[in-house]
């Protein structure tokens, strides 16, 4: 089937079978290779990516459900000049990934977080991010990650 739909805030168009996943689609059709895929069941939150702002796993999500929606996958996040996205700097900045394969999930559910409730509290970040599994970090640089992005954003936003 054919479809369109915005991606990363261009329009896009693919021809997909009705059992592709929205993970395939983008790794192996639009080499968008920055979505992970790990467990496939939906229960690791690697392939997080946003649907109209809110987080779906990828490797369940079949593509052809994103048809008219909007679509953004960690590609997307930087900014126009070519800067990272705060959340991006965030987890360079507190050491927030070793591997990094999950990673780009996390700050995707992490960017859900942030436009939904701009200054999570600790305990509002760990409930959030339940479903996204780390193997490496203990999780704590990355809760310090999203904290320290929340308080960038916050700044950018009052200039
Ligand atoms: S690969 Fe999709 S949730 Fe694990
Ligand atoms: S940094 Fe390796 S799984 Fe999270």
């Amino acid at each position: 089937m054919n479809i369109q739909f915005n991606l990363n805030g261009k329009p896009q168009q693919i021809e997909c079978e009705a059992a592709d996943t929205l993970a395939e689609v983008l790794r192996n059709q639009l080499n968008l290779n920055g979505t992970k895929v790990s467990c496939e069941v939906q229960v690791c939150g690697a392939c997080t990516v946003l649907i109209d702002s809110l987080p779906v796993s990828a490797c369940t999500y079949l593509a052809y459900e994103a048809r008219g929606k909007s679509v953004t996958t960690i590609e997307g996040l930087e900014k126009p000049d070519g800067s990272l996205h705060p959340l991006q700097q965030a987890f360079i900045d507190e050491f927030a990934f070793q591997c990094g394969y999950c990673t780009p999930g996390m700050i995707m559910a992490a960017k859900s977080l942030l436009d939904e409730n701009p200054k999570p509290t600790r305990d509002e970040i760990i409930h959030y991010m339940d479903g996204n599994i780390c193997r490496c970090t203990g999780y704590v640089p990355i809760v310090a990650a999203i904290q320290r992005a929340a308080e960038t954003i916050a700044q950018e936003t009052k200039k």
